[in-house]
């Protein structure tokens, strides 16, 4: 695909990141100056069960998903401090961003970025073996500072999934928005038109939504398939709505 200025990719610094106070320099390997590339959006997020499983959908079942959750959510890099659990989600724009942005973060496994690709950022992390309870190592976890999408079509799922249009500058929007005409509630699982006690209102008449979503919900609503399931279109929604559980 021709690379244009609407190019977009999702970058998430991870909870290691933060730990180790590499934002500053994180942010400065992504800036403009380095990469051409603008801030379209920015936010800090307590990641959710829902939003972690949806991000990293592709890798359910895999041996190495459990970790991979608990570490997107800063459950292993702060296990005894829920407040410090977070990511910084980042929405940049231009030419080639995907792969501008791939090349900086670096292989995903930091000994192979050291060895392969010793300037990027994910040279930086650390790799720590997964033991089962007996203390047997089972496999082993990257702990890799940074996300990165992986090509336009992840760019976009993983952009409409932790931001809201109203997140993003008008200017900036690089994907089909709609103006809502109905209410649309959720809880429990469970998609509703009018509201119900404990439920969270997603969106109501005049919001603005990704357009994908729009389609998705009235299909949803019907028991029918769509194009992603309930909780990719209401994992943003339930972004920082309340504390979560330690
Ligand atoms: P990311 O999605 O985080 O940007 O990383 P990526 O595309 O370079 O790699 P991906 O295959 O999507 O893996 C997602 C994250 O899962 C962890 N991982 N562990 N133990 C393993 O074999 C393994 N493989 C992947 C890493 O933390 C990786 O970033
Ligand atoms: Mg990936």
């Amino acid at each position: 695909m021709a690379s244009k200025e609407s190019d977009q990719t999702l970058v998430l610094i991870k909870p290691d990141a933060l730990k180790v106070s590499l934002t500053g320099y994180i942010l400065s390997q992504f800036s403009e100056f380095h990469t051409g590339l603008r801030f379209a959006a920015a936010k800090i997020v307590q990641v959710s069960k829902m939003l972690a499983e949806e991000h990293y959908a592709e890798h359910k079942g895999k041996p190495f998903y459990p970790p991979l959750i608990k570490y997107i959510r800063g459950q292993l890099h702060y296990p005894t401090e829920a407040q410090k659990r977070r990511v910084i989600a980042i929405v940049y724009s231009g030419p080639d961003a995907v792969k501008k942005v791939r090349e900086i973060a670096g292989p995903t496994n930091p000994h192979v970025a050291r060895e392969k690709a010793p300037g990027t950022i994910r040279a930086l992390g650390t790799v720590v073996p997964v033991k089962d309870d007996a203390g047997n190592v089972v496999g082993e976890r990257m702990d890799n500072l940074v996300h990165a999408s992986a090509s336009d079509a992840e760019a976009e799922r993983e952009i409409k999934l932790w931001f809201k249009p109203n997140d993003i500058m008008p200017y900036m929007h690089a994907y089909a928005t709609e103006t809502c005409d109905e209410h649309y509630y959720f809880k429990d699982g469970k998609l509703f038109t009018t509201h119900a006690p404990d439920s969270t209102c997603l969106l109501a008449p005049g919001h603005t939504a990704w357009k994908s979503d729009l389609e998705a919900l009235r299909l949803l609503l019907q028991g029918r398939p769509a194009s992603c399931s309930t909780d990719a279109v209401v994992a943003k929604y339930l972004i920082n709505e309340k504390r979560e559980a330690v």
